[in-house]
């Protein structure tokens, strides 16, 4: 009996460790690679959706904001220590909270969309995406550098 507790103990540790070192088999570039891919989907994702507001259909702006979240909550991820690079700012890793902080308003602000558009609210989800889209400047004036530096 013993032994079976000392198996799933070592099963279950097994697994834990194993999903939490995952993103370090990938390379500093790769990391850095993937979070500007990341960013240009937000990028393109919230311009597709500034288009569609004026269009109403409130099916698609579901699933690009539904995207948009998605693309957020990943980007949060995909800054592991030893990943300093890009155009990411140092003060990233020296103020992590704080960065999280920015990262969670954001997806807020994007959770505020999924209500208006499940009311179809159009009016409101004007103003909550443009509460959104200061997001993108705040975050980029504090954590992001105008110049890639490696
Ligand atoms: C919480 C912080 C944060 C928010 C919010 C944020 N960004 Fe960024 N963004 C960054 C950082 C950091 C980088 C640089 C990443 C790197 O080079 O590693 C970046 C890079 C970019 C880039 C350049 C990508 C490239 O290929 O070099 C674009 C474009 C961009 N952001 C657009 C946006 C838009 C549009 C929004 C809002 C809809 C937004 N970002 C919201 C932090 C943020």
């Amino acid at each position: 009996m013993k032994i079976i507790f000392y198996i799933t103990f070592l099963i279950i540790a097994f697994s834990v460790s194993g999903h939490e070192v995952k993103i370090e088999y990938k390379t500093t570039e790769e990391i850095i690679n993937a979070r500007m891919k990341k960013m240009s989907l937000i990028n393109n994702l919230s311009q597709k959706i500034y288009k569609e507001l004026n269009l109403a259909d409130f099916d698609l702006l579901k699933k690009n904001t539904l995207e948009l979240k998605h693309a957020a909550t990943h980007f949060k991820k995909l800054f592991p220590i030893n990943s300093k690079g890009g155009r990411a700012k140092n003060l990233i890793w020296e103020k992590k909270i704080l960065f999280d902080e920015y990262n969670d308003n954001f997806v807020s602000d994007i959770d505020f969309m999924l209500i208006n558009i499940d009311v179809k609210d159009i009016i409101s989800l004007k103003e909550s995406f443009n509460d959104m889209s200061t997001n993108c400047s705040s975050c980029h004036k504090k954590f992001k550098n105008k110049k890639r530096l490696n």
